[in-house]
């Protein structure tokens, strides 16, 4: 049997942020600092939307463009119906960018380290990978722009560094970059400043958001990309006739409709967020500035693969890359301020039996 380029291909669930291979955890108790989830629960008007939902509507097809979350996310992002698509997850948003830009051959580029998912879909499609790497300090690699790729990725803020560039270089890049200009804002509630203006003076320009990160519904899979009404309209015709399911469209709008919500969770983990920072440089660890749940924290030059084994040991799980250039790095999601002590604790236990 041939299975033509699927060998080139790792599972994608291995690429799912914080894939334990045979220790998932429900296994065991774990502090999961390892996903990006967010450590609040979301508005308590989805779940009265989706107790309300649960019934014998269940029985038909959801609408397949989800207008009424498109309709919602319209009015909240100030953009037309028609420049807005739902996915399932923004990874369904990569997938069918992929399938609309990405032919045999194709060019596809992206600064890294970054998301490990774009490499597996871009080779899924046949498409040519061209890493362009970032300097240490993560600022964006001019490089990036003379590539003239088919389709360029930006990670907006980046992971797994958390930094991100200022709108200004993000406008520069858009105007000098051919084909079509991704820009994956998953973390943009946690940072400072959105790309979204631009996509009305670049309409090459498409944003991708999801409601897994700010939204704490990573459970329900929804996502949405933000682009010109021509574009969008060839995103739908490589779409899963109904990608994202009754009850999902129902959470993501009444999780638009209390925005302030998620904006008070936001608030909560920009605070824990720099009390983390503050107590890893106390640890002699560096901290990327970080604009998402997340941070990166450096020894340099000191493997953390043991700090990661022994926080695991201890029940708590981060993120650690055995990747050139990171394997002295664990990236930390920030939890709740009780999970935050845990790990804090459990580090001091590890770094005075080291
Ligand atoms: C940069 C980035 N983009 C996209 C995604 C996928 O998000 P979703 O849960 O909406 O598929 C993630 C998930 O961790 C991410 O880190």
């Amino acid at each position: 049997m041939g299975f033509s380029r699927n060998h080139l291909i790792r599972p994608t669930i291995q690429h799912m942020q914080g894939y334990v291979p045979g220790e998932q955890p429900q296994d065991k108790r774990y502090i999961k600092l390892n996903s990006n989830e967010n450590p609040y629960p979301a508005s308590p008007r989805v779940l009265e939307a989706l107790q309300r939902a649960i019934g014998e509507d269940l029985r038909l097809y959801p609408d397949p463009v989800a207008n009424r979350l498109r309709d919602k996310a319209a009015e909240v992002y100030s953009l037309k119906r028609e420049q807005i698509l739902v996915g399932n997850g923004s990874d369904d948003l990569l997938t069918m960018l992929m399938r609309t830009c990405v032919d045999p051959g194709d060019h596809v580029a992206y600064p890294v380290p970054t998301y490990s998912l774009y490499d597996e879909l871009v080779t899924m499609q046949g498409g040519q990978i061209i890493h362009v790497p970032y300097p240490d300090d993560f600022s964006l690699p001019p490089a990036l722009a003379e590539v003239e790729a088919k389709l360029t990725l930006l990670c907006h803020p980046n992971a797994p560094s958390g930094t991100m560039p200022s709108l200004k270089q993000v406008e520069e890049l858009a105007r000098r970059v051919r084909g079509i200009l991704v820009i994956d804002e998953a973390y943009i509630d946690f940072a400072d400043e959105t790309a979204l203006p631009l996509i009305h003076s670049y309409p090459h320009i498409v944003i991708l958001r999801t409601f897994s990160k700010s939204f704490s519904l990573a459970g329900m899979r929804v996502g949405l990309a933000f682009g010109h009404p021509e574009f969008i309209k060839e995103l739908l015709k490589v779409k899963d006739s109904y990608n994202v399911n009754r009850l999902s469209i129902i959470a993501a709008t009444a999780a638009l409709e209390d925005y302030h919500w998620m904006q008070q969770n936001v608030a909560k983990i920009k605070a824990t967020r720099l009390r983390l920072t503050k107590a890893l440089h106390e640890f002699g660890y560096v901290v990327y500035d970080s604009h998402t749940n997340f941070v990166l924290a450096r020894k340099a030059g000191i493997n953390q693969k043991p700090m990661y084994l022994g926080l695991k040991d201890q029940g708590v799980l981060v993120r650690y890359f055995s990747l050139p250039n990171l394997t002295d790095c664990l990236r930390i999601t920030v939890g709740s301020d009780d999970e935050v002590d845990t790990l804090l604790k459990s580090m001091r236990t590890l770094s005075r039996l080291a």
